[in-house]
């Protein structure tokens, strides 16, 4: 292409008006992602307003858990929640085995999706990294502090290994799935791998990846693997090296200067636009992405942002933003 392709971290949600009303409707937000007329349609949306060069398979990464028999909840107000798991007899009672047949929607919903888009538009399938999916399964929701999740993985290494090699197994396997029904590549959201020390890090996010993406490629090795350690610092260097990603998504804080030299001599780079310029808008948002797209442009790039796009984000800015990206 003659300028950056671009995509948005939860382009599809609820800052579009035509996905409030579909959700409205449902009965649930899981409901809508084990439904495939709806979850192919609210996929859809983004692109048909904003044609973006990538559509996100509509789902969540906390399927997974759902599919393991450890059922997920979406309280209003509250995001998610499920029974936290508390030891490793918890962990013997989950079922991998169950994986495909759960989620059989969700590869309905890519195989459709697949049939629909055009060819000149890629179709992302995604998966939680083992550690920001086991950091739910075991707080039992979303987290402040980690406590309960870091005593565990800090305190019983063999024990908490237990969980994420379970979760290592499951998440190939779920992306293995999405790529057969059609997916043209995948991106693995480690949200909080930036809250681990470096010898936790690399234990709980890079090794795991790595083992994820090792399980992928060696049954699907041409299919391009996106990695999002977000909040990785200085070690998205040593990610880029030793994941075997193809691609690695920037969070926001991410000196770009120092991501041409250190990431994307190794690998294409994604991002990283602050989810809050999109929702100012105007001269501020236009400057931020012509300084982007300047330093980073000059390499293998994907436009994308630095995490989701935020609910109070007025369309309006969506379709600025689009329109600047393909009249670069
Ligand atoms: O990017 C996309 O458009 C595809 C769909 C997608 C969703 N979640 C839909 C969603 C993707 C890729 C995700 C990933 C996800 N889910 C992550 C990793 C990325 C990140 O944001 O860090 C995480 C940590 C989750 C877990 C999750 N799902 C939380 C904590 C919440 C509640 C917070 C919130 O925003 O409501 C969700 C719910 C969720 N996932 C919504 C959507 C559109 C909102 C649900 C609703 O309609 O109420």
């Amino acid at each position: 292409m003659d300028r950056p392709p671009f995509w948005l971290m939860r382009q599809a949600g609820r800052y579009l008006p035509e996905y409030r009303k579909l959700r409205a409707k449902s009965n649930g937000f899981l409901h809508m992602c084990y439904s495939p007329d709806r979850a192919v349609e609210v996929s859809l949306q983004p692109l048909r307003r904003y044609a973006m060069d990538g559509v996100i398979l509509f789902s969540d990464i906390l399927v997974v858990p759902d599919a393991l028999g450890q059922a997920v909840r979406f309280e209003e107000g509250v995001g998610p929640l499920l029974d936290p798991l508390q030891n490793n007899s918890d962990v013997a009672k989950l079922k991998p085995g169950n994986l495909r047949r759960h989620l059989a929607p969700v590869y309905e919903t890519v195989e459709r999706l697949a049939a629909e888009i055009p060819d000149n538009v890629a179709l992302l399938g995604f998966a939680g990294a083992p550690w920001t999916v086991a950091s739910y399964m075991v707080e039992g929701g979303s987290s402040k502090e980690f406590a309960t999740v870091k005593k565990w993985a800090y305190g019983d290494c063999a024990g908490f290994s237990a969980l994420i090699d379970l979760l290592v197994e499951a998440t190939a396997d779920h992306l293995c799935a999405q790529i057969e029904a059609g997916a043209d590549a995948v991106q693995i959201f480690d949200s909080w791998a930036g809250i681990l020390p470096e010898a936790e890090f690399r234990r709980w996010s890079l090794t795991p990846i790595r083992a994820v993406i090792d399980r992928v490629r060696a049954v699907h090795p041409t299919t391009p693997i996106i990695a999002f350690p977000r909040g990785a610092g200085q070690l998205y260097a040593s990610f880029a090296v030793e994941s075997g990603a193809d691609a690695l998504s920037l969070d926001t804080s991410v000196p770009l200067d120092w991501a041409a030299s250190e990431v994307q001599s190794h690998c294409v780079v994604q991002g990283n636009l602050d989810p809050q310029f999109l929702v100012v808008g105007g001269a501020p948002m236009e400057a931020e992405v012509r300084r982007i797209v300047g330093i980073l442009g000059k390499g293998p790039f994907i436009f994308n942002l630095g995490h989701g796009v935020v609910p109070q984000t007025p369309c309006d800015h969506v379709a600025d933003l689009a329109r600047l990206l393909r009249n670069l």
